[in-house]
């Protein structure tokens, strides 16, 4: 597509910056043309995938790629396999490559700013998508479109809280992580935390990454099991990790959803499932059908209009009566 031309809009009076919402404003004061990534009038997004560890990854990558064809977006995908170095590469190569709009989903939040400053210089908009960075300097990126990550912890405490209301007896937590030093595993474990620090009966016990996989979910939750007689509640960071779990607790002769209550966030249809089979009892949803606004972002940027700065994705929770009516009708 025909690079936006920030200069132009900005003169016509079209990007006014005073309507602007926080970072998502402006061209950081690149200004000019810079070129397009191919002559076909199609706009070409890069985008970065963390990998695909989960189902909940899955479904995501398959949003973003059916909602860039039928947008008529050129997309240029790549897995970064779950390694930081993989995705800084690939945005590299974006830049290169002079696409329109660089969109990506960070593995961890830190280490970002080199490359946002780079695609910044090379008048590229960037995008986040499902994960935010930690970076300072929020001219960086245009906008961030995705779940708010530290609600979704506070939902899983608060049906905890609910669930041991007026009980006086010690409540053993053990928590599965999602990647170390990525957004959601921070945000969530938060949000949780924040939530039954305001009951003393309630204690995580042990606390370990599975890094979002459902082997890794597995053979944590067996170490948990072996050191830790007493496990009351498993509060895991995502489904795939909860359902690896879950055969763990089952090989050791115990029954999930009810010698051990667990909670995890998602809402995959795997995890559904067994919610609806009473072995996990409360699921915090999280969308991954990003892509339809994923694609009306990238479309707005690319012409130089504004865009939000933060694009919140509605969501809501799942008991186990709930999950058996959403079954038959769920995407993912
Ligand atoms: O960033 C979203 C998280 O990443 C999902 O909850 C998890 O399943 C995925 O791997």
């Amino acid at each position: 597509m025909v690079r936006r031309n920030w200069t132009a809009a900005a003169l016509s009076g079209v990007l006014a910056v005073s309507v602007l919402a926080g970072c998502g404003g402006g061209d950081g004061g690149n200004g000019g043309d810079s070129g397009s990534g191919n002559d076909d009038g199609k706009i070409t997004l890069g985008f970065s995938q963390v990998g695909a560890e989960s189902g909940w990854r899955t479904a995501n990558t398959k949003s973003i790629q059916e909602s860039a064809a039928s947008a008529g977006i050129d997309l240029k995908f790549s897995d970064a396999q779950g390694k930081q170095e993989n995705q800084i590469s690939a945005i590299r190569n974006f830049i290169t490559q002079k696409v329109d709009v660089i969109a990506f989903s960070p593995v961890v939040t830190s280490g970002w700013d080199a490359v946002l400053q780079e695609a910044k210089d090379a008048d590229i908009p960037v995008i986040l998508t499902d994960r935010a960075v930690d970076s300072q300097d929020t001219s960086l990126f245009k906008s961030f479109i995705g779940s708010d990550f530290v609600v979704e912890g506070q939902k899983a405490g608060d049906w905890l809280l609910k669930e041991y209301e007026g009980k006086s007896e010690p409540v053993n937590i053990v928590e599965l992580q999602g990647t170390t030093g990525s957004a959601p595993a921070l945000d969530r474990q938060k949000g949780f935390q924040e939530k039954i620090a305001t009951n003393p009966n309630m204690k995580i016990v042990k606390s370990q990454t599975g890094d979002f996989k459902r082997a890794d979910g597995k053979t944590v939750m067996e170490t948990f099991l072996q050191s830790t007689p007493d496990i009351d509640v498993l509060y895991a960071h995502n489904d795939d990790m909860g359902l690896g779990a879950i055969e763990a607790i089952e090989a050791a002769g115990k029954k999930p959803g009810t010698d051990i209550k667990i909670i995890t966030v998602d809402a995959v249809k795997d995890g559904m499932t067994a919610l609806a089979d009473g072995k996990i009892n409360f699921i915090v949803e999280c969308s991954p059908l990003l892509g339809p606004q994923l694609m009306e972002l990238v479309k707005k940027a690319d012409a130089g209009e504004e865009i939000p700065a933060r694009v919140l994705t509605e969501e809501t929770t799942f008991t186990q009566e709930q999950a058996k009516e959403a079954l038959p009708t769920r995407q993912y």
